[in-house]
Order: C-alpha cells, then sequence, then structure tokens
C-alpha cells in the first residue's frame, strides 16, 4: 500500500499519479489535500504519510508540495523516513538502490506529469540492492 500525500502545489500533479497507479492497479491510501485552490499547509500532509509508513500501514509514500522541497523536509524529521525529492529516473533508481528510500518526494511545479510518472514507476519497481556498505551507511542515518 501506498500513502499519498500533496499540499494545493501539488495537488495536479497527484491527480497524475492517482491515474497512474489505477491504471497498474497499484494499491494506495490518499491522504490529501483536497484540491488545488484552498491554501493548505504541506507538513501536516507530509506528517499523514510519515505517520502510514511508520503505523506499518503504508510500506512506501509519494509526496508533493509546489517544489517537493518543504514536505520532504518535513518527512526527513521523523527517524526510519528516508525521503527523496527526485526529478530524474535516475536519481528515482538509485535512492531505492542506495538508500532504501521509502517516501519519494516531487514538485508539482517542477517535473511535469509524464515524467513525474516514469520517476514513480521506477521508484516503485527498483528494490533496494542489500548491499552491506549501503546498509552500514543506512544504519548511521538512523543513528543521527
Ligand atoms: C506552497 O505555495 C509552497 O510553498 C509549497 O508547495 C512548497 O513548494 C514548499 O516547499
Amino acid at each position: 500500500m501506498i500513502a499519498l500525500g500533496c499540499d494545493h502545489g501539488g495537488y495536479d500533479l497527484m491527480q497524475a499519479v492517482i491515474a497512474y497507479l489505477d491504471r497498474e492497479g497499484i494499491a494506495y491510501k490518499n491522504l490529501g489535500c483536497e484540491n488545488n485552490h484552498d491554501s493548505v499547509d504541506y507538513p501536516d500532509y507530509g506528517r499523514k504519510v510519515v505517520k502510514a509508513i511508520l503505523s506499518g500501514e503504508c510500506e512506501k509514500g509519494i509526496v508533493i508540495c509546489g517544489t517537493g522541497i518543504g514536505i520532504s523536509i518535513t518527512c526527513n524529521r521523523y527517524k526510519g523516513i528516508r525521503a527523496a525529492l527526485c526529478s530524474d529516473c535516475f536519481s528515482a533508481e538509485a535512492t531505492r538502490e542506495h538508500n532504501d528510500a521509502n517516501i519519494l518526494a516531487m514538485g508539482g511545479r517542477v517535473v511535469g506529469p509524464g515524467l513525474a510518472v516514469k520517476i514513480v514507476d521506477t521508484f516503485l519497481h527498483t528494490e533496494f540492492s542489500g548491499d552491506e556498505r549501503h546498509k552500514r551507511r543506512i544504519s548511521k542515518i538512523e543513528d543521527c
């Protein structure tokens, strides 16, 4: 199950992500927001996605705000969360393989829907490499 959260700046791009998940039959839990015109606070939606992952209800998350920056900063304040802000497929693949990222962040005002869907597809279909050196580095992040 994939947890989804966005603010008004990420709402339109999230609709493209949802259409992709529906097409692919990938289960998700949409935690808002509700539309692209009411101004909301991205930390509220980042936190909802984090809670869904840390509770075990969802295995990964996708978060979107205008830049992807504010919502990824929010998510990364929680232990056990590794949110990667990606605007390209190479980074989406590498962050799964190397960082075992559990949240993908994108900027709704940064990437278009076609690229965003490819980034999501790459992120969701790339496994963590499991290499010892990457595990060691991730455990050092957890120790911070
Ligand atoms: C909202 O206007 C905007 O600040 C937000 O979506 C995001 O870009 C913050 O990092």
